[in-house]
Parts: structure tokens; sequence; C-alpha cells
């Protein structure tokens, strides 16, 4: 259960005088603000020359923090190694994929294998801790910040061959599942192994020629390898504070959300306590509400706990170009993470930079201190939170999807995306999106999850799989649930080989079906389909030859018309549906609509751009209504009590939301049997 959610920022006093700091602390107080995260980037002001450390300052920070009621999360500051670190070991600057060593003069600037790199991580990491590890004023630990990239340093290669020989232990075995014989590429000794070259295939909608493509299994494990190093990394912190530090003291990353694609996040969710995500919608306004709607959800799922924003968006953005967030769009965007369930969002930042690469990400306060419409609105969201702590608290998103995200299947199809429709990111959100425009609670889950209490599971382009993970899926099925597999399911084993097995493999006895050809076009190229849904398949469609499997869809037209392009197959008390192709969203929202009218689903429906995010308390139910367009929205709401506690309750069914409106309803939990019981009957 989430507790109330709080609200906090994103502090960096030593880029202000001192004499700043208790009016700075003053203010963040009087908006509301109850948490302060400081000292993420201040390495050379805490230890100014190798091992000597001056933590006074930091200490003088925290207290002023704490006189005012603010808690602090405290920053370990290795995203930004000083210059005397790289000048004593210039071997901490990462190299790039084309050899290019990166300078110093940036962030980010070392490489998490160095020897170097770790032990002066350990040792400023060891250093707060021993000062502030026991420190009732300090409730959490964020680890370097936004941790990412890819290093191609000798370090690097030489620690990829140890990888993989802990991982494979004998080259026959490694030479057999990479399969190298193909053009003569078996190894003989393990420091022949290369690091591989970065060639990512073409997804734009021109095929072109992936230039050097590596060995797939080589590209997948060096894509795994280098995630690990970054978690390593990270768990080679949390060691030493967990180490020095009250157990009270929470060990948390800020990820970059689902969007990300460079680290397991679900390995490296299992290293921290919490959860915490850095949350800038402006970045992409292409997607405008579910970009971080997916991400919260899939940060959320990884450890299927409330998370932390540990930086939300509070104005423009960018680094040489400025974009501003709608007005008034900052409470909605706030209320957003808190629906999708964050207990915490720590805004960035204070004030806006006077120095520095983010002169132009702006802040609550002015660069020249201006307190304006940015604190103002803050505060006023501080004052309407806290009058609906009660209603929140103990409330948590709930769910009767889970839609499962895979790193290997990511991974992989990194290698080679295979068609421009398929692009891994672009198929879960589209089926993300397709449940969520139905107003579906959906939790983004790992394959490791419990599935069991889920009505409806949607597995998009489960590329990678074995074995144990399709009798995980099918031990779902059986015991009742309706599983999705949408394309290219079973390509590959988990070395990234193609299975010598009928595709999808191990999978194609669940889903009743044989993948027997295929169409791969331009993604505007495609197949209509028809049946118990009409709608499109694009860009890659396949030929599938039912054993045990009935239609859903067939093609109407093109190459494999008649024959079945969506299918169903009873197994056990549940059903396994398979996509035959890069659907469309208006496809995916029919086939939503029918699975979920067919399960006693509720669904709303919603008019464009609002989002409706179900909530669970133990005593009732809750909806957060957001409307992410510039004009007044009404939504049909069934006839039932409910309690308005945010926005305007409306007349009869019709619930209004203005532009970028918050609509807040309770209704009473039984309501929720009765619904679906009534739907039960209908569908
Ligand atoms: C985040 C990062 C912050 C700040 C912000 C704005 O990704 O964690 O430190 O750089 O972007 O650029
Ligand atoms: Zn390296």
């Amino acid at each position: 259960m989430a507790a109330a959610p709080r609200l906090g920022v994103d502090y960096y006093p030593e880029q202000w005088p001192r004499d700043r700091w208790e009016l700075d602390a003053r203010l963040m107080a009087d908006a509301g603000l109850t948490v302060v995260r400081i000292a993420e980037f201040a390495w050379s002001r805490l230890e100014p020359r190798p091992g000597v450390f001056e933590l006074a300052w930091l200490d003088e920070v925290i207290g002023i923090l704490a006189s005012a009621g603010l808690e602090v999360i405290l920053g370990t500051p290795t995203a930004a190694p000083p210059a005397w670190l790289i000048e004593q070991h210039p071997e901490i600057l990462p190299v790039r994929a084309d050899g290019r060593v990166q300078k110093f003069g940036h962030r980010r600037h070392y490489c998490p294998n160095q020897p170097a790199m770790l032990a002066a991580s350990d040792r400023i990491v060891r250093a707060l801790a021993e000062r502030f590890g026991a420190d009732e004023r300090v409730s959490a630990w964020q680890i370097d910040n936004e941790l990412g990239g890819r290093c191609y340093c000798d370090t690097c290669q030489t620690a990829f061959q140890h990888w993989l020989a802990d991982r494979y232990e004998s080259l026959p075995v490694l030479n057999e599942v990479w399969g190298t014989v193909f053009w003569s590429q078996e190894y003989t000794a393990w420091d022949q192994i290369p690091l591989p070259e970065d060639a990512p295939a073409p997804t734009s909608s021109a095929f072109g020629f992936g230039r050097n493509a590596p060995n797939p299994g080589l590209a997948l494990d060096f894509r795994r390898f280098s995630s690990d190093s970054l978690i390593r990394f990270l768990e080679r912190q949390a060691r030493v504070l967990r180490e020095s530090c009250d157990a009270r003291q929470r060990v948390t990353h800020n990820l970059m959300g689902f969007h990300f694609s460079e680290i397991d996040y679900h390995a490296l969710g299992a290293e921290v306590d919490v959860v915490a995500w850095s949350n800038y919608p402006v970045l992409d306004t292409s997607r405008r509400w579910t970009n971080p709607a997916l991400s919260a959800d899939a940060m959320r799922g990884l450890k299927q706990a409330p998370i932390w924003v540990l930086e939300q968006q509070v104005g423009p953005l960018g680094w040489q170009l400025v974009r501003s967030p709608r007005m008034g769009e900052f409470r909605l965007l706030s209320w957003q993470a808190i629906a999708h369930g964050a207990e915490l969002l720590c805004y960035f930042r204070w004030r806006t930079a006077r120095y520095g690469t983010e002169q132009h990400w702006h802040g609550i306060l002015d660069a020249n201190a201006r307190v304006g419409r940015k604190y103002d609105e803050l505060r006023a969201l501080a004052a309407e939170l806290d009058s609906v702590r009660d209603v929140l608290d103990g409330a948590r998103p709930s769910a009767d999807v889970a839609l499962l995200h895979d790193y290997d299947s990511r991974f992989a199809l990194q290698v080679q995306p295979t068609n421009p429709a398929l692009p891994y990111e672009e198929t879960v959100h589209g089926h993300y999106e397709a449940l969520r425009r139905l107003g579906l609670g959906v939790d983004v889950l790992g394959l490791a999850a419990d599935l069991s209490r889920y009505r409806l599971v949607v597995a998009p382009s489960l590329y990678v799989m074995d074995e144990s993970a399709a009798a995980v899926l099918a031990a779902y099925v059986r015991g009742g649930g309706v599983l999705v597999l949408a394309p290219r399911a079973g390509m590959k084993d988990r070395c990234n080989a193609v299975p010598e097995r009928p595709l999808p493999a191990w999978l194609d006895e669940l889903v009743g079906l044989e993948v027997t050809d295929f169409m791969s076009v331009a993604p505007e190229d495609g197949a209509r389909i028809g049946g118990a849904l009409d709608g499109r398949l694009h860009g890659w469609y396949e030929q599938v030859e039912p054993t045990t499997a009935t239609m859903l869809a067939s093609y109407v037209d093109g190459p494999f018309a008649g024959m079945p392009a969506i299918t169903e197959r009873a197994a056990g008390e549940g059903t396994a549906v398979y996509v035959a192709g890069a659907a469309d969203a208006a496809t995916l929202g029919a086939l939503y609509a029918l699975l979920a009218a067919r399960g006693g689903l509720q669904v709303l429906e919603l008019p464009p751009d609002v989002e409706a995010v179900p909530l669970v308390r133990e005593d009732c139910d809750l909806l957060v209504l957001l409307n992410h367009s510039d004009e007044e929205r009404v939504v049909q709401l069934d006839a039932g009590e409910r309690r308005v506690h945010v926005g305007n309750g409306g007349d009869g069914n019709a619930l209004p939301i203005e532009p970028l409106g918050v609509v807040l309803i309770e209704r009473a939990a039984s309501q929720r049997t009765a619904r679906s019981a009534v739907a039960d009957a209908n569908a």
C-alpha cells in the first residue's frame, strides 16, 4: 500500500551562496515540501583533493534543511568524477564504440569496470556513509545518477571475456551456442573474443544493410554484460552504504523509465530498496500521456511496490533548445505520476542554474531567484494533496491486466529489429496504449512475476524464449488466464540463435498453431483482417497453420487471404490468443475491447486524451481521471454512488473535466463486484 504522496525537491546548495540556504529552506517548507535530495554531483566539493574530505558544509546544509522540517535524501556523487581523479587515472574515462575516449567536461565520464574508479567510488561513498549513515535527518541514499552507457575500453573487453567464461564455462560451449562456425568466427582462446562493433540495425522505414553486424549471440551477451557492469557498480555502492548505514535509510537509484533500454531494470530493481525514476514528459510530446504512464507502470512493476519520482519536471526544459509544458500541465503531470503509484515526487530542480549545461532546465525559482508562477503552482498542489491525504493513504493502482516486459527480447530485437514496424518499444507501447485507452488498469511486469491474479496477460514480442518461460505462460493459461502473444514470440533462444523447433518455439502447442511463412514489407504495407474483429496487420505479418487453434480473425486480402490472422486456443481453464503480425492501434483496441467484454473486465468509453487510472484501497475503489487535452472533455460513468474529492462532480452520468483537469472519485468497493457481475452476465 502506498503512503499518501509527499512532495520534495532536488537542490544543489553547493551551486549557491551559503547565505541563501536558510531562505531556500524556508521557502521550500512554506510551499509544503517535506523532502530534499542533495549532493548527487558534488564530488569536487566533498573530496576536493584525493582522500581529503570536506563534509562540514554538507552537514550544515542538512542541518538547515532539517530545522525547516525537511528530510534529506543524499546522493552519492559518482556520476561526476572530479578533474583530479581523471588526471590521476585517465584510464577511468570511458571509450565509445568508435574507439574515441570520452573527455572530461561533461558527466558520466567513467568506465564502471575500472579498478581506479571502483576504489575512488568506494572511498567517497564510505566517507559519506560513515558520516551520515546514522544521521536521523537523512532518510535515504540515491546511488549515482541515471546509470547508463556502454564502454568499449580494454578493461571492459577483458572483463567481458571473464564474464563469458563464467557464463559458458568452456569455449566449445560458447562456440556452439553462438554458432561461431558461421564466417569462421570460432574462438580457440577467451582473449580472442572482441567487443561487438556497434552497428545498430536500421529502424527507419528504409531497409538498409546493417554494416559490420556482429554475431547475434555476441551482441546480445555484450548488452547483458554492459547492463551487468552498471548493476554491479551500483550493487557495490549499495554494499558500502549498507555496511555503515541504519537499515532505516533506504537505498535507491533514479532510473530512466521504460524508454531507456541499456540496463535490465528488472535485475537492477532487485538491488535497491525502493525504485525511483526521473520523469520528464515534455521531452517527447508525441505520446503525450502514454509515455510517462507506461514508464511509471514499468518502474512500479520492478518491485511491484510504490515508487518515487526523484526528478519530476517542473518547468520548461532542454539543453540547447527549450520546450515549455502547457500552462497548468504541472499539476496534471504530478497527479498522473501519483495515480501510477508514486508516493514521493521530488521536482527537478529548486532553482534554475546560472551556470553549466542546464541553464535552460528550469526550476521552481528562476535563476535570478524570482519566486513566481511555478512556486505558486507547487504550493497549490501541495495544499490540494494535503486536502485528500486520507483519501490517497493506502491507495494503490489496481490492475486486472499484466503487460510483460522482457529485456532479453528487447536487447535481441535491438540487434536485429527485423522490420521497421517491430521495434520492441513500439510494440509494447502499442499494446499498452490500447489497454489504457479502454481505462483498464495495467501492471507492467517481468517474466518472473506471479501472474496468477491477472485476468489478462499481454506478452508483446517475446522474441527470446525458452522452455521454462514457456511453461510459466502455459501454467498461467491452464489456471484460467487469458494470454495474448503478439508477433515474433519464440523466434530465438537465450543465446540469440534460432531454435530448431516449430515456431513460435516452445509456445506452439500452447497457442495451437505453427508459423510457417511470413511477409516482411514496408511498415505502411500490410493486410486487412476481419472476423470477430476487423483491423489490419502491417509491416510484418505471418502465415499460421492451426493445429488446435481457432480463428478470431482471418486475412481479408494479401497473400494469406482466408487464413487465420488472430487465433485463440482453449487450454485448461484459460485461453491463449496469438496475433500474427504488427497490429495498428485500432486493431489492438478492438481486440482488447473484445477480450475485456468476454472476461467481464470493466472498460470505460474515454474521449481522446483522457486517461482513467483505477486505484484500490482496502475499503473502496478510486478513479483518477486526467484530461490531457486542451479542451473540456466529458466522461460517461455508470450510475451509482460516487464521491468526488477533486474536480467537479458533474451531472448524472456525465462528468466534465476541464482542459488539463484532474478528477478524483471514490466508489464503494461493493460496486466493483456488482459491476463485474453485470459485465459477466452481458458478456
Ligand atoms: C536528468 C538528470 C539530472 C538533470 C536532468 C536535466 O536526466 O538526472 O541530473 O541532468 O536530467 O537535464
Ligand atoms: Zn570500460
